[in-house]
């Protein structure tokens, strides 16, 4: 257009150069436009005449399908999920009572893969009730590897899982043998994500030298991660030529990771999936559980029991049994003051009270006391939260009390009671000693509706009763709704 005669812009314009042409190609445009218009009303009204249906029908778009077909999806539950877990034949006989904690036979759907079958499984342990177990297909031994050629085989899992092409899969979950899921609260976390879009959620690891080892972006295997349909379909389909790309990379989940960076979906980092990268008593997180649902646990080998003088299993048997009175409520903390007697409470619903003999803020009281380590190095951190080291002054330290029984109270209570455990050192204050009295606390609430998750996580607060009146050395506490204009702060 720029090479007409005229240097004026305007002129230089097909119209100003060359009218006459463009009457024509105007004239013939017109003819062509009017024959094209004519052609297609006529095939239009034989279309309709001859089409059997409505032809509007044709120009509706194709609602996305998942395995259930239902373009109006109902409430994500638990039968929406299937577990991928990824275990071996040597340690399925040890490892399979910690999915036993979690399972429910006839509601939980999927399978632990196993590299083959497993000798010698005691069938007569009638308590273990699991997930079936499956050998893996057995083409992963093809794959490359550097470190450890059974991250190939369980970085496959989870096309072993979408290969078993099982109807009304909404989510793919993958995790270890000895990861530990709180399903309700799971299913309230995907519940969020609409499953029909590529997710991949999960968390990362606590222990900072693991992040920038593997890194800070992929879900760790361990504390269980989810992969939405689509996601998940799109992942099998690249994952096997994409496994060859990532051959020294130590860990299964840090393939899935890479091929899932292929295809350009981040992690949606979700607090309550716990990778548990940490050496020692995981009691300083637990008791600061972030304001979000407890998802898993990982690791429990690893860590000392989280209640003293119980065996590991027997101690998740314990805050289970909690988190089934009031699943979204296990481990939330509230805070709650004695002014008179400045004490400081802290509780960790369904796990562990604490009473301080002093006032300490909120800020305080929510940030991790540091009861252990990093994972790789032993070190006292860097952690990928803030922590707070045990006040080394025993005149400081709190009051511990940890769950001993748990009460429906009707139909939408509970109450939970909590004693008091042995202190090891001892602090002659009369302040101390006075909090010493306290042998045991009840806990009453009402348990949060299912859907307490699905809006703006507020942590709840909580109020001494009886006017802090200590009877039979047992003090009576309630956890609600914080009031509108309630602030807790000292
Ligand atoms: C989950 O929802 C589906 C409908 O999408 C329903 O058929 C199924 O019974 C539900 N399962 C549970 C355990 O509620
Ligand atoms: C699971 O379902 C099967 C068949 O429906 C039944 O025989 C079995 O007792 C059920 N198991 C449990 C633990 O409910
Ligand atoms: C199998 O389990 C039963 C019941 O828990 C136990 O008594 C028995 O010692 C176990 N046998 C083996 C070989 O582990
Ligand atoms: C605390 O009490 C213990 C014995 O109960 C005693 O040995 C110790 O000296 C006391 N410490 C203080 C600071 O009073
Ligand atoms: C004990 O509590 C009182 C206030 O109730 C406080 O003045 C005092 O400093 C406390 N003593 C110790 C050792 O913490």
């Amino acid at each position: 257009m720029s090479h007409g005669p005229s240097h004026d812009p305007l002129k230089s314009s097909m119209f100003f150069v060359y009218p006459e042409k463009v009457r024509d190609i105007f004239v013939l445009a017109t003819r062509i436009a009017v024959l094209v218009c004519l052609v297609s009303s006529i095939s239009f009204v034989l279309f309709i005449a001859f089409y059997p249906r409505s032809p509007y029908i044709r120009f509706k778009s194709v609602p996305y399908r998942d395995a259930g077909g239902d373009p109006h999806p109902t409430t994500t539950n638990i039968s929406h999920v299937l577990f991928g877990i990824g275990g071996s034949a040597k340690t399925w006989n040890t490892r399979r009572v910690y999915s036993s904690l979690w399972w429910e036979p006839n509601t939980t759907r999927g399978v632990v893969w196993l590299d083959e079958n497993p000798r010698n499984i005691n069938d007569s342990n009638n308590e273990i009730y699991g997930p079936e177990y499956r050998v893996s297909s057995p083409d992963w031994t093809r794959f490359k590897f550097s470190s450890s050629r059974s991250a190939v085989r369980i970085a496959r899992i989870i096309r072993d899982s979408f290969n078993q092409k099982l109807p009304n899969v909404r989510w793919f979950v993958m995790g270890d043998d000895d990861t530990v899921y709180f399903t309700e609260n799971l299913v309230s976390v995907l519940a969020k994500y609409d499953h029909r879009e590529m997710w991949y959620i999960g968390g990362n690891s606590e222990s900072v030298e693991q992040d920038v080892m593997h890194a800070y972006g992929m879900a760790f295997g361990g504390g269980g991660f989810a992969v939405s349909y689509p996601l998940a379909e799109k992942l099998v389909s690249i994952l096997d030529g994409c496994l060859d790309r990532y051959y020294y990379f130590y860990g299964s989940d840090q393939r899935i990771w890479a091929c899932i960076t292929e295809i350009g979906v981040p992690l949606v980092q979700h607090p309550g999936f716990h990778q548990f990268d940490i050496r020692g008593d995981p009691y300083g997180i637990l008791a600061a559980h972030p304001i979000a649902p407890l998802v898993s646990f990982h690791h429990l080998d690893y860590v000392a029991p989280i209640f003293p003088d119980k065996t590991q299993t027997d101690s998740v048997k314990v805050l289970m049994g909690a988190y089934r009175a009031d699943p979204p409520r296990i481990l939330q903390q509230s805070f709650c003051y004695d002014i008179n007697r400045k004490w400081s409470f802290l509780i960790a619903w369904g796990y562990t009270i604490q009473i301080y003999p002093l006032l300490l803020t909120p800020f305080h009281l929510q940030t991790p006391l540091q009861t252990f380590k990093t994972w790789r190095s032993w070190s006292n951190g860097p952690f990928t939260f803030n922590t707070r080291p045990p006040p080394p002054d025993p005149c400081q330290q709190p009051a511990l009390y940890f769950l001993d029984r748990v009460d429906k109270v009707g139909v939408a209570g509970t109450q939970t009671s909590y004693k008091m455990a042995q202190a090891d050192k001892k602090c002659n204050s009369t302040n101390h000693t006075n909090v010493m009295a306290v042998k045991r606390i009840t806990v009453s609430s009402l348990k949060m509706p299912p859907d307490y998750w699905q809006k703006a996580p507020q942590r709840q607060c909580c109020e001494i009763l009886d006017h802090g009146r200590i009877k039979d050395s047992s003090l009576r506490i309630r956890v609600r709704k914080c009031r509108q204009w309630e602030n807790v702060g000292v």
